[in-house]
């Protein structure tokens, strides 16, 4: 199969060079389409139907095993995943070593290189063990993120709810209080609409690094560092940062133009894929925001979003990303703002480890080749030759 989609006619020795990868294909896979429909589908379900029906641990068991689970499986998965929670005891108090003012994301990246230390079988690599772990780190990470978090900004310690799903358990552990209903449904989406996206920067970097036939744990630790960037995953921070500067809707429209005047990106617009139609997770997630707001009194957030919507689309043509809407439901929510690209980590977890062991299944080595620019034929001198 996958021979025959091959492309023969690309000559190996003088290959087509495409800055960023752009429109390159790098590998098959059955997880996710981004199909021409303006639908996004894990493992062939549209993420409207996963959005609108299911939970996390159900998108994240459809993700690493490939169907749904029937009831029974569900049930056991969601149970099995909350037993998990605890971190081994020395990866707790390392944890609560590490300065205070570290960001959450760098936390992340040191705890998963940690959780994989406390971890005496991580070199195996099979089918079955990367399946364990995934669902080690799945439990396992949230629990990181808000320990650090409580420890670091001095917030009493919070024990895991074994009663709450993942992303419940996550909402509460980050705020101390129980969500309500439509927090809970909120919050969960957005945990489903970040769960996967194909061959995206971090998920393209753990394919990379599982090529080699390394370890899961080093796999995420590489992922984790390249999501943490603005221009990926740390666009969800820049946005709510963005909106808390612009204040008010009167001054969105000329901030956008100031913005760009100055060549200045704006966070949560554009994207490699989705670029000539909007992002399909951005439209479910704005009508969960645009809820969120009625339902709180406080729709100053989303009214600045739709400001800077139009005013990118009149503009640059621009559509938004998942980001712009999602730091709306997260800044709702109370949610402290450094912790939104860590939530995309606990959320990325389910499609990295997919994409690992399907990548580990049918390997083949990622190393791609650049086309020298530098100098050639220069002259060795000795050191005091040199001037
Ligand atoms: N603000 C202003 N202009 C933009 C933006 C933006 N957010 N995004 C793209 N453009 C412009 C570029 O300046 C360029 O214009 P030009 O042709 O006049 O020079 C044109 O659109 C094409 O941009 P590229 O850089 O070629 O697009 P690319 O595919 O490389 O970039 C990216 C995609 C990095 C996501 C970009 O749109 C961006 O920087 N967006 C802001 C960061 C962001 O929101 N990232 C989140 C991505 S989604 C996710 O991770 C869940």
């Amino acid at each position: 199969m996958e021979d025959a989609l091959v492309d023969k006619s690309v000559d190996k020795e003088f290959p087509v060079f495409s800055p960023g990868l752009e429109g390159v294909i790098a590998a098959t896979s059955s997880i996710c389409d981004l199909s021409d429909t303006g639908d996004i589908l894990y493992r062939g379900y549209s993420i409207q139907d996963l959005a609108k029906n299911a939970t996390y641990e159900e998108v994240a068991y459809l993700l690493l095993l490939g169907k749904l689970p029937n009831r029974k499986e569900l049930k056991k998965f969601t149970s099995e995943l909350a037993r998990k929670r605890a971190l081994p005891d020395g990866v707790a108090s390392i944890i609560h070593k590490l300065p205070k003012n570290s960001h959450p994301m760098d936390v992340l990246r040191t705890g998963v290189s940690l959780l994989g230390l406390y971890d005496g079988k991580h070199q195996e690599t099979s089918k079955e063990a990367n399946l364990e772990r995934a669902k080690n780190l799945i439990a396992q990470v949230p629990v990181l993120l808000t320990d650090f978090y409580r420890y670091a900004r001095v917030l009493k310690s919070i024990g895991a709810d074994k009663t709450l799903n993942n992303a419940e358990n996550l909402l509460y552990m980050l705020t101390g209080k129980h969500p309500n209903d439509l927090s809970a449904k909120v919050f969960n989406v957005s945990m489903i609409l970040y769960a996967e996206h194909e061959l995206n920067a971090s998920t393209f970097s753990a394919r990379v690094t599982a090529s080699t036939l390394t370890d899961i744990y080093s796999t995420i630790t590489s992922a984790i560092g390249t999501l943490r960037g603005p221009l990926h995953g740390g666009a969800n921070e820049a946005v709510a940062k963005m909106l808390l500067e612009i204040g008010d809707v009167s001054k969105a429209e000329a901030w956008v133009r100031a913005a760009l005047s100055r060549k200045q990106r704006v966070m949560g617009f554009g994207h490699r894929i989705h670029r000539t139609a909007e992002d399909p997770r951005s439209a479910i997630i704005k009508r969960y925001a645009r809820e969120l707001g009625e339902n709180t009194g406080k729709t100053k957030w989303y009214d600045i979003c739709t400001a800077i919507e139009d005013e990118m689309h009149k503009q640059k043509n621009l559509y938004p990303n998942l980001d712009l809407y999602t730091a709306v439901v997260y800044l709702l929510m109370g949610i402290p703002i450094e912790l939104y690209t860590p939530i995309f980590v606990c959320s990325r977890l389910a499609g990295w480890s997919a994409h690992v062991i399907e990548q580990q299944e049918n390997n083949r080595l990622i190393r791609p080749r650049s086309i020298y620019t530098g100098p050639k034929n220069l002259q060795y001198l000795q050191l005091d030759e040199r001037s």
